[in-house]
């Protein structure tokens, strides 16, 4: 589809009273909101790979997720890896009783896989699997069965934990779709809410994701619009804010965290564009360099290190910096 037409029906679907819903029923005519567990198990073991890279276990602890979605893998995977409590928000009613359900059903064949990628004991996890009530009468007894909540509509900004009440704040493809500001209040209550050394643990694609059905474009192609023209493509249910990597990285520094991980991925072809100078740069974009502009997904893990000294950002350092070209990423 071309992506100017995918643009146009989505900012109907954006105004028009009923439009979310209106949007969900296409999407499942479409059939793209059919669960993937081999991709979203893909997507949140990296997540917990993440974690693990810095030392930390999963068994036992707390989870905060930000945009919960259609499925809840994240969630699933994290419970079968042992956490205790996984919060999960959204502000769009995407999950539902029986989307989690089909998710949970469709995962039972890719447990052994699942295990044997995280080298996880097998007969825990069957178990812990086996322990989730399929036939539970509403959403919130289903995912009661594998320790987590689902808060709809929830906001990220403001939550109604104390502090220090999770080991981790984690998402998965989701803060592209948020703006800045939101996003730099969310990296602060992220903070207020993690316990000491907890991790805010996010991996997203900061690229262009009109490319993803339309060939004839790059995941580059929004550089070239200015903010004023990018605005009617890339807002309601298409939102994204089109951060760079580097940018991302800015925030989390500025609420205080200890950045441990940063991985970013280069779109060869857009970096090529770039370089060639055939693909066009809007003024705000002309500031970044090539491979930040050409960034389509990044990993991140930042650790509320120093308590005491939010405002030290000197203190923080990189532990990984590493960049990652597409080819050798492919799950993504
Ligand atoms: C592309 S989906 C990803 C969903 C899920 N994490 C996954 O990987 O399948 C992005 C999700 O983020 C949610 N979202 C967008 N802005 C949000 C915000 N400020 N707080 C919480 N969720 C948000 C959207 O409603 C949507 O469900």
């Amino acid at each position: 589809m071309r992506w100017q037409l995918k643009s146009f029906i989505l900012r109907q679907l954006s105004v028009m009273p009923g439009g979310k819903m209106a949007y969900l029923a296409v999407q499942r005519i479409l059939g793209t909101t059919h669960p993937q567990p081999r991709r979203d198990f893909t997507r949140a073991i990296e997540l917990i790979e993440l974690i693990r890279k810095t030392g930390q276990q999963i068994e036992g602890t707390s989870c905060y997720e930000v945009g919960t979605g259609w499925h809840p893998f994240t969630p699933l995977a994290f419970y079968l890896a042992g956490a205790k409590q996984i919060e999960t928000v959204d502000v769009n009613p995407w999950l539902s009783l029986d989307s989690a359900r089909k998710a949970i059903e469709t995962a039972e064949q890719h447990l052994d896989w699942f295990c044997e990628s995280l080298n996880l004991d097998k007969h825990e996890v069957w178990n812990r699997y086996r322990k989730i009530d399929l036939k539970a009468k509403t959403l919130s007894q289903l995912l009661e069965t594998m320790n987590c909540r689902y808060l709809y509509p929830g906001d990220a900004t403001n939550t109604p934990y104390p502090p220090q009440t999770f080991d981790f704040v984690v998402s998965s493809n989701v803060l592209e779709h948020i703006p800045a500001e939101i996003l730099k209040n969310i990296a602060k209550e992220s903070w207020r809410i993690l316990n000491p050394g907890g991790l805010a643990v996010h991996r997203f694609n900061p690229g262009d994701h009109y490319a993803n059905n339309d060939s004839r474009v790059s995941s580059g192609n929004f550089l070239k619009f200015t903010e004023k023209q990018w605005q009617p493509h890339g807002s309601g249910l298409a939102y994204h804010n089109r951060l760079r990597c580097s940018q991302y990285t800015q925030i989390f520094r500025e609420a205080g965290y200890l950045s441990l991980i940063e991985k970013t991925r280069v779109d060869d072809r857009v970096l090529q564009e770039i370089t060639n100078g055939t693909q066009e740069l809007a003024p705000e974009f002309q500031k970044f360099t090539p491979a930040d502009l050409a960034s389509d997904y990044m990993w991140t893990v930042a650790m509320k290190a120093n308590v005491n000294a939010e405002n030290d950002h000197s203190a923080n350092r990189d532990y990984i910096v590493q960049q990652t070209p597409k080819h050798r990423i492919g799950n993504a």
